[in-house]
């Protein structure tokens, strides 16, 4: 067995990965051979070329040769309002008449935020410290109830917090939504590589990998036949958010509406930027067809380019929400389109060629992943939606400051804040008008605005903490 996997380390110039074999016992053995064994030859002599050619490689986007996408803007007039509402009264239909699935990407490693665990978890609920899984289940379940409709969710992890998931939805009885209506599945695995080309050992029994990027959803969706599934469902446009995002209005039948208007691949939805240099990917032109240029790539100057009225001339930043066509998702199944890989230059802790376990402090080594956005370019058709920031964009990345834990509570403040003053009630501001009371409202109370408001009892006093559920 040892010289089978020899072998197949010598084809692929990995022989350091057995360095530690006569030090193993008999089940980190088996851990290690599996780990081996399931090395894809083909892919691991692509991705070691690929990272040899990394410094050749040409960027698609030049400064220059990018051009803003063709966005529906906010409503600003009365016709661009009834616009909006006749797409959000088309996007009702399909969600009743069953057609409409969502997809979460979950299988994320969560580093910055610095949370052992699955993000989903979270702690967010400003009262009720309710996670971020519960928000979203309890919206698809309201949504379901709404329109006497079934609306799967697939749920992508990854080898890093399947379990784990897999266990808070059963602890919590999937939060009320039909089992056999939630499927997890896993995304892939890519083994990390020193700057050499050579595979890291995690342990000297382990393999050291890391998940293949969001754009592995398209290879997982298929491998796990779930294209079939969706198929056998019923479903013909899948809405796609991340499981960062805790305002995400979860399968928004205007922007579904508006996808289905134009018979299209792909939607997005946008927000215009804070300011120039907030870390959004900026959606756009190139050639004729629709791409991402992420924040890091978009030149300082394209950054903070403004247009005659001053507003920022690649303004609309992505919030990673999108409706996508099943039919054209499914085009990637084959094996001709495949996504490209985007290397990362990151700090991998692994174990050096003595045995001891190295924590780095700088770079070391490279990690590969794919992007979902990188089907942008063969999409023939797709919309761009600007949505409003506060309504609908509330992303936990960071443990602190900007994007974090603390601002997400705020902004569902805000929001639920926004209701009550619609509804006639005052609340307490600061300077920068954030609401300073600590206000939940289930979506299984109220799934927006104008629910919320025919529901508010008559006595409701103003406190300090409020929970409508
Ligand atoms: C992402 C987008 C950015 C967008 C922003 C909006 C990328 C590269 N950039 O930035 O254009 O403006 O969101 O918030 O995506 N995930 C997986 N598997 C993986 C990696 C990630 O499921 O292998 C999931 C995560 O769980 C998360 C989401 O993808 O839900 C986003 O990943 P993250 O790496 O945090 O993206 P950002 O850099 O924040």
């Amino acid at each position: 067995m040892l010289a089978k996997l020899e072998k197949k380390l010598e084809e692929i110039d990995q022989q350091q990965l057995l360095s530690f074999w006569n030090q193993l016992n008999e089940n980190e053995r088996k851990t290690l051979q599996h780990d081996i064994e399931s090395l894809d030859t083909d892919r691991i002599i692509k991705l070691r070329k690929i990272l040899s050619e990394k410094d050749k490689q040409e960027n698609l986007y030049q400064p220059g040769n990018f051009k803003p996408a063709d966005v529906d803007t906010l409503p600003k007039t009365a016709q661009e309002k009834e616009k909006r509402r006749a797409a959000f009264r088309i996007g009702e239909k399909a969600i009743k008449e069953g057609t409409v699935g969502a997809i979460l990407v979950a299988g994320g490693q969560g580093t910055r935020l610095g949370f052992h665990g699955p993000k989903g978890v979270f702690p967010v609920g400003p009262v009720t410290d309710k996670s971020l899984y519960q928000y979203f289940l309890e919206r698809l379940l309201a949504l379901e109830r709404r329109y006497s409709t079934r609306i799967p969710l697939y749920v992508m992890t990854s080898e890093k917090n399947h379990h784990e998931t897999k266990e808070f939805f059963l602890e919590h009885d999937y939060f009320g939504k039909e089992r056999n209506s939630v499927v997890f599945f896993q995304q892939g695995m890519l083994p990390t590589f020193d700057e050499n080309g050579k595979i890291f050992l995690e342990e000297k029994y382990k393999i050291s990998k890391a998940p293949d990027g969001h754009g592995g959803l398209l290879n997982a969706l298929k491998e796990n036949t779930l294209f079939e599934d969706m198929k056998n469902r019923g479903l013909e446009n899948l809405f796609y958010f991340q499981v960062d995002n805790i305002l995400v209005q979860i399968c928004d039948p205007a922007f579904i509406g508006m996808h289905l208007q134009k018979d299209a691949d792909l939607s997005a939805k946008t927000v215009y930027k804070s300011d120039p240099f907030e870390k959004l990917g900026n959606i756009g032109i190139i050639n004729d067809t629709y791409v991402t240029v992420e924040y890091t790539e978009l030149s300082e100057e394209e950054k903070k380019a403004r247009d005659q009225e001053g507003k920022l001339v690649f303004g609309q930043g992505s919030i990673a929400v999108h409706v996508f066509s099943r039919k054209f998702l499914q085009r990637f199944a084959s094996d001709e389109l495949e996504l490209p890989y985007h290397i990362a230059h990151k700090k991998i802790i692994h174990i050096d060629d003595g045995g001891k376990k190295i924590e780095p402090d700088k770079p070391n080594g490279y990690k590969l992943e794919q992007f979902i956005f990188d089907t942008f370019p063969i999409a023939e058709r797709v919309v761009v939606m600007e949505t409003e920031r506060d309504k609908d964009f509330s992303p936990i990345k960071n443990a602190e400051g900007t994007d974090s834990p603390q601002t997400a509570r705020q902004h569902l403040n805000n929001y639920f804040g926004s209701w009550l003053d619609r509804a006639g009630y005052e609340l307490e501001r600061d300077q920068e008008g954030n609401v300073q009371h600590q206000i939940e409202v289930s979506p299984l109370y109220a799934l927006d605005e104008e629910e919320f408001i025919s529901k508010i009892p008559k006595d409701l006093q103003i406190k300090d903490k409020m929970i409508f559920e």
